[in-house]
């Protein structure tokens, strides 16, 4: 069993699509473990984004995650990472297969509608920022 941190962004929560999204990944038997709403203070999205602070789009990316509240989330399922991943799309919607989230609802590459986690080791990390233990649900 994995689990993914997944990232309702501010382009899609600001047209509504949290709730088609994270129904998207429920119709791949995935099991929703922890959901909130959430505004990422600038110390969390630097966190959060740390792997990325030498890219030329860091600061950007920072601004834009801190824009508006955000739904973030914990899904669980077998082989959850590589699943929610080919649900998502490539991060570029322009690259993105056909009917996944990204090519659906995307609108560049930084206004890629969600985020989710890339591996294991990083899912841990990036959980245990958003989320403590007792606000994840084990059923
Ligand atoms: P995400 O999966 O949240 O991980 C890092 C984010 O950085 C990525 O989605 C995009 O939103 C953003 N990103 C990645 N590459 C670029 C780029 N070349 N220009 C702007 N933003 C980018």
């Amino acid at each position: 069993m994995e689990r993914s941190l997944v990232l309702i962004k501010p382009d899609a929560m600001e047209r509504g699509l949290g709730g088609t999204i994270i129904g998207r990944l429920q119709q791949q038997g995935l099991k929703l473990l922890a959901l909130k709403l959430l505004h990422v203070d600038e110390d969390l999205a630097k966190r959060h984004y740390a792997i990325h602070r030498d890219k030329p789009f860091f600061n950007d990316l920072v601004e834009y995650i801190t824009s508006m509240p955000i739904i973030a989330c914990v899904f669980e399922g077998e082989g959850a990472i590589d699943l929610i991943r080919r649900v998502m799309g490539a991060t570029d919607p322009a690259k993105a297969e056909a009917g996944t989230v990204r090519a659906d609802f995307g609108l560049d590459i930084q206004r890629n509608a969600t985020h989710a986690s890339d591996s294991e080791e990083n899912a841990r990390k990036e959980i245990g920022l958003f989320f403590t233990d007792d606000e994840i649900f084990d059923y």
